[in-house]
């Protein structure tokens, strides 16, 4: 694995929402990140796991520059992006793509699946028009797994996992290094889930991509991630890499989520006590100024509600953030 080729750093998303009230002009704000850092090295697969409305997919779109920080700073290759604008931020768009959570949302229905993957090399000046780009698309296309006649029929003649395939050639157009996949499989049946990851995990090996991977349990990831965050109300509570994760959890909450993930093994996986947690979800507007994760962790003691626990270092791979483990 390479150097870090993406790194954020105490960074914050904070979304106003609502309306000011009469007597102030302050809103209510959403805490949907808050503090988080880590590094994605050149080549490396770094999942991104946590519940819904963790954080996941607003951390993902910073990175992208797609939603700006309140606070914090994110580097690509070394050179800081934060304030990247105009012209130098549309070039570096060109390095950095999405594939999304559901296909078919995310792709125009009134365009063929050759426009699509197209679309991104028309509106970077690579080529004039969408039949210029034909053979790259072909190629595209052959190589996410579809045949040549695809280019030419749109989004909606296709199944679930077709339409992804289409959303990833459309991605790797224009040659990025670095790709966010956020959910790329969770709309798909379990059926074909692997395939997809497969692909993704080949193009990744043949062309050196670097992902940020993000889904909500820890059974999608296991394969294709070289390290895993776990993300918690907006915070990371645990990053190592992925054995540890699996086999020495640390943190209470991923120890919950990997109690859900199926084991291949009847006997383990009876003998394996399935963890539900109880108790509500932080309001985001509102955090609780000790650890996040109180109001649920079956391990709480009194100082986790005073003081929010640090992620500290477990091992030269290992951080996590509990007071009590
Ligand atoms: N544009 C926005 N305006 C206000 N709040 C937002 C906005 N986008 C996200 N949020 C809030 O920020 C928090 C984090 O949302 P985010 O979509 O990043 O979570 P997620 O981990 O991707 O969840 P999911 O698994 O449901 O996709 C949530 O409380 C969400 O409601
Ligand atoms: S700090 Fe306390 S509440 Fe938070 S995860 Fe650890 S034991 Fe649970
Ligand atoms: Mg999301």
């Amino acid at each position: 694995m390479g150097e870090p080729l993406v790194q954020v750093e105490n960074l914050k998303i904070h979304f106003p929402v609502g309306r000011a009230p009469w007597w102030g002009d302050h809103r209510k704000v959403v805490h949907a990140v808050d503090d988080v850092s880590f590094d994605i090295r050149s080549g490396e697969t770094l999942g991104l796991v946590g519940e819904s409305g963790s954080g996941k997919t607003t951390t993902g779109r910073a990175i992208l520059r797609r939603i700006p920080p309140t606070a914090g700073t994110i580097r690509f290759r070394g050179r800081d992006i934060t304030g990247t604008k105009g012209e130098a931020l549309r070039h570096l768009r060109k390095h950095m793509q999405l594939v999304f959570q559901d296909p078919y949302a995310s792709l125009n229905p009134r365009m063929t699946v050759a426009e699509l993957v197209a679309e991104p090399l028309v509106v970077h000046g690579i080529v004039n028009r969408v039949a210029d780009a034909r053979d790259r698309v072909v190629g595209l296309l052959e190589r996410c797994g579809l045949p040549e006649e695809a280019a030419d029929r749109y989004p909606h003649a296709f199944s679930g996992g077709q339409r992804q395939r289409v959303g990833i050639a459309r991605a790797l157009a224009l040659e990025p290094e670095f790709i966010v996949a956020d959910e790329p499989v969770s709309a798909l049946d379990v059926s074909i889930r692997a395939q997809v990851v497969n692909l993704l995990q080949d193009l990744q090996d043949e062309r050196g991509l670097t992902y940020l991977f993000i889904a909500h349990d820890l059974s999608v990831v296991r394969h294709i991630s070289h390290r895993i965050a776990i993300m918690y109300a907006g915070q990371v509570v645990e990053l190592a890499d992925r054995d540890t994760i699996y086999h020495h959890p640390v943190h209470p909450y991923t120890e919950a989520l990997l109690s859900s993930v199926p084991i291949p093994d009847p006997p383990v996986q009876r003998s394996r006590r399935r963890i539900v947690l109880e108790g509500e979800i932080p309001d985001p507007v509102k955090p609780p100024p000790g650890c996040r994760f109180a109001s649920r962790c079956p391990l709480v003691e009194e100082r986790c509600l005073e003081e929010a626990p640090p992620l500290t270092v477990r091992s030269e791979t290992h951080r996590a953030a509990c007071w009590v483990r």
